[in-house]
């Protein structure tokens, strides 16, 4: 099996300055090439942890040291990944301090019998292994959203509004990687800060299996992201992963399941990348936009794309 990696910087808006875009590809292309060089000494779970550790430390994304905050300005970090080959998973959600929050879900994976760790046990955890400090934060970034925040909470009622009304800036979303070792054991991640001005102690898709992540040796490996709610209620790494077995095209079957998504909640609000069994690749979204990269032995593309011309860069993956 040819060793490949995909990541994605996440579905949304992406209305940001073209200088945003091009770091941002910049970052994604940095860590698929990371991914594949782990991967060439080590597995696939090894390769999704490299990738997503150098995005969550970049600040260019809304993971790790780029996180959104929440609705007090507290950073809460969700992620989780699985490893194809085992079916072992390992998260941590709302969790504070830890930069690398893929470094601590895969503790949990390998060194605990749990899957799922939340907040304080989390960080207890994170101390041990010596994955705790301080998250720093943009400070001009931090200034404009307590601004709107005082605006918010001085005129407003209800919390819902908040992030419409200030335009607060849900532009991108969440991290994420699947890749496939010369084993052809499969592997997903994924990381984020969650939503923007989400309340404190709100969970999204990220860290629940089979909703932000999932990966089986033999059908496939799927990391989503956009709204976790949405995510959540439907399942959609799992079902996606569920639908593959080698011959369909994961392409196909992810612009399915995301359109029947789409048609169920009323609006287009999730994206995701998938590898099969094979080493097909996938990526696609029905939010506006999509940041996705791609790499192997062949060829290494890093792309931020709007989703209706999303095919263009489904025939380089192709090339892969
Ligand atoms: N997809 C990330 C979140 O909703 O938290």
């Amino acid at each position: 099996m040819k060793p490949k990696i995909l990541v994605h910087g996440g579905a949304g808006e992406w209305n940001v300055e073209p200088k945003t875009v091009e770091q941002a590809r910049g970052e994604m292309k940095a860590a698929v090439i990371e991914g594949l060089r782990i991967m060439k000494k080590g597995s696939s779970v090894d390769a999704v942890v490299a990738a997503i550790t150098l995005m969550e430390d970049s600040g260019k994304f809304n993971a790790g040291s780029g996180a959104y905050p929440n609705i007090e300005y507290d950073i809460e970090l969700d992620a989780g990944l699985m490893d194809g080959r085992t079916l072992g998973a390992g998260a941590v959600a709302s969790v504070r301090n830890v930069p690398n929050p893929v470094e601590l879900a895969r503790k949990i994976m390998t060194d605990t019998r749990h899957v799922l760790i939340s907040g304080r046990g989390a960080e207890i955890l994170a101390k041990g292994y010596g994955l705790y400090s301080k998250l720093k934060v943009d400070k001009a970034r931090k200034d404009i959203i307590n601004r709107r925040m005082k605006q918010y909470i001085s005129k407003e009622k209800w919390i819902r509004t908040l992030p419409v009304k200030y335009r607060l800036p849900p532009v991108r979303d969440t991290i994420g990687a699947v890749a496939i070792d010369e084993n052809g054991n499969l592997a997903a991640a994924t990381s984020t800060g969650g939503t923007a001005f989400k309340l404190p102690g709100r969970i999204g898709d990220s860290p629940v299996c089979g909703a932000g992540f999932y990966a089986m040796n033999g059908k496939g490996a799927v990391s989503a992201t956009g709204e976790g709610e949405d995510i959540m209620r439907y399942s959609l790494s799992s079902r996606v992963v569920w639908d593959l077995d080698g011959r369909v095209d994961p392409y196909m079957v992810l612009i399915r399941e995301l359109q029947e998504m789409k048609r169920l909640f009323g609006r287009g609000s999730a994206g995701a990348i998938v590898l099969d069994s094979r080493g097909n690749c996938g990526a696609y979204a029905t939010t506006r936009a999509m940041a996705v990269a791609g790499c192997s032995q062949n060829a290494v593309i890093s792309e931020v794309v709007e989703s209706v011309g999303i095919d263009s860069v489904q025939e380089k993956l192709r090339r892969l």
